[in-house]
């Protein structure tokens, strides 16, 4: 490994583990993909800005000519695939994005890839893939049943990572992470968006009854769990990621709520997610048993740095919360929470 491609290295998972590896191996030239659409953000690039094994491209991983001409150019011999649409509520709202990017996408970079020679890909998908399970914990050879356009798109290119193992032998490994939250997370999903509502005293929307469970997993474990995986995995073999914390929404709102100070009648019960997974859990079983991992950050203060980090960086948030943001926001949430209930 030498040149990396990290598609979607500009969103926030990405942008972790791209501030991870470049410091850690000073050696790798990483090159960073990125669409720059609505969630993509230079700022959680800052930070790398100035390293010299450094280099931005703008472009679209379903762009054939994009992507054969930036695996040329930096001469790449490995991909790690962040590239994605990945909110389930604009999902509902919207699924087109998703299958251009999280099917067509993941399928163009692997078919581009595969012509030029170049074997290596690892691919980050997610355990929404699965769907819902009531009880126990999903195991990476259980069926997919995805339950969202989001879900389904997720499982369909990551369907096409595997035949392209078992066609091309391409040397694929995939990854299912949980629930991330951590710094630069647009404040769209359900974390930076409560930490940034209340931190303005707004009204929280919290879904349905606030019961569903969501394995929460720290964005630092999560990127570490993709730097073990694409160093030390077995090619065509998937790794469940799950950070071993399971809360319900209610508790998650809570906690956000009880940090910044501010009383729970933020919270109002609003009209539930459509097709809303229930409960969301896995184990890391084999990732601990075959690669020695295992998450590292407690929830309880890995989410206090988090509220910290939102309350220090105004300066990051506020500006997205504005055009496109606020139209998104009207449109998922302003009937919603006319119609709102009071937790008393
Ligand atoms: P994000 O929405 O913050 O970032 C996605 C990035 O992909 C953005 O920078 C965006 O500009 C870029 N992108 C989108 N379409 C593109 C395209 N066609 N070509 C090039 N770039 C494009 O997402 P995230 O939360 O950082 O998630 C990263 C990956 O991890 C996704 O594949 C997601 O499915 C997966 N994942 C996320 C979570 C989570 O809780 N956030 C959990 C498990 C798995
Ligand atoms: O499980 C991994 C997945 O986690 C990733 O693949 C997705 O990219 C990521 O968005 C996330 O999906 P969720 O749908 O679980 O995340 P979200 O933050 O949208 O919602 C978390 C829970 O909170 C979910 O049960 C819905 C609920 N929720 C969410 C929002 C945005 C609310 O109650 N109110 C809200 O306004």
């Amino acid at each position: 490994m030498k040149n990396i491609l990290v598609s979607g290295g500009a969103g926030f998972i990405g942008s972790a583990f791209v501030r991870r590896v470049t410091q850690k191996y000073p050696q790798y030239n990483i090159i960073v993909l990125d669409k720059l659409t609505y969630a993509g953000n230079l700022d959680n690039l800052l930070p790398v800005h100035d390293e010299p094994n450094y280099t931005f491209e703008r472009g679209d991983i379903a762009d054939r000519e994009t992507v054969r001409r930036v695996l040329e150019q930096y001469e790449i011999d490995t991909i790690v695939n962040f590239a994605a649409e990945t909110h389930v509520d604009r999902s509902i709202l919207e699924p087109d994005a998703f299958i251009h990017t999280d099917v067509v996408g993941v399928y163009i970079l692997l078919d581009t890839a595969r012509q030029m020679g170049i074997q290596r890909l690892h691919h980050v998908s997610t355990d929404e893939v699965y769907g819902s399970i009531p009880e126990g914990f999903f195991k990476e050879g259980d069926p997919l049943e995805p339950n969202s356009p989001y879900a389904a798109s997720k499982a369909g290119g990551e369907l096409m990572v595997r035949a392209y193992h078992v066609t091309y032998g391409m040397h694929t490994t995939v990854t299912r992470g949980s629930n991330t939250f951590g710094p630069y997370q647009y404040p769209e999903k359900v974390a930076p968006f409560f930490i940034t509502e209340a931190i303005d005293d707004r009204p929280l929307p919290l879904y349905g009854d606030g019961m569903q469970v969501r394995d929460w997993l720290y964005v630092d474990d999560h990127s570490d769990a993709i730097d073990v995986v694409l160093h030390n995995g077995t090619p065509g073999e998937t790794y469940n990621v799950g950070g071993e914390h399971e809360m319900h929404n209610i508790d998650v709102t809570r906690f956000i709520l009880k940090a910044l100070d501010k009383p729970d009648s933020l919270i109002r019960y609003v009209a539930d997610r459509p097709g809303h997974d229930r409960r969301y859990a896995l184990t890391n079983d084999k990732i601990h048993a075959k690669l020695d991992w295992t998450p590292r950050h407690s929830f309880e203060e890995s989410m206090l740095d988090t509220v910290r980090w939102y309350r220090e960086n105004e300066w990051w948030w506020r500006k997205i919360k504005t055009g496109e943001y606020l139209d998104y926001y009207k449109q998922q949430y302003a009937d919603r929470l006319a119609q709102a209930a009071h937790p008393d």
